[in-house]
């Protein structure tokens, strides 16, 4: 396992959209595992692979004590709205309002390609949407709330 370095907002590899993941290898297990240790060595709760430098459809994150791995991450449903603060390892001390579904239901493969769903609400769902942007290029500084 290995910390790589966590790419800034400036850089424009954060606008692409990432690749779908076709290959269950041991190269995507080693970039998960350096996403963790990433994720964990920056304080972050979430992290797609994009803000590594990998355009690869893998989110990593840790709510509510729960860690989750998802490679091609979807969103199949969501209801309701929240509105609450969010802030990102690409954005440097930024932090605002951003307006998320309430609840979300994502089918998302594991590291082994094996297919699940997950239901999550609140800031689960939140999470799982912040990190589902970055893989299509979208940082939660673009959907910031009018003060
Ligand atoms: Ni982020």
């Amino acid at each position: 396992m290995a910390v790589r370095e966590v790419i800034q907002k400036s850089d424009m590899l954060l606008r692409k959209t990432s690749k779908e993941v076709k290959v269950f290898d041991e190269k995507l297990e080693q970039l998960i595992d350096d996403m963790w240790d990433t994720m964990y060595t920056n304080d972050g709760m979430g992290l797609a692979a994009v803000q590594v430098g990998m355009l690869k459809r893998v989110i990593v994150m840790d709510v509510n004590n729960m860690k989750l791995e998802l490679v091609n991450p979807v969103i199949i449903s969501q209801s309701g709205c929240d509105i609450e603060e969010e802030g990102c390892l690409s954005c440097g001390k930024i932090r605002g309002k951003v307006k998320r579904p309430m609840v979300v239901t994502v089918s998302a493969q594991d590291r082994y390609g094996y297919h699940f769903q997950i239901t999550g609400e609140k800031y689960l769902a939140r999470c799982l949407c912040h990190e589902i942007d970055h893989l299509n290029g979208i940082l939660f500084i673009d959907k910031l709330e009018k003060e």
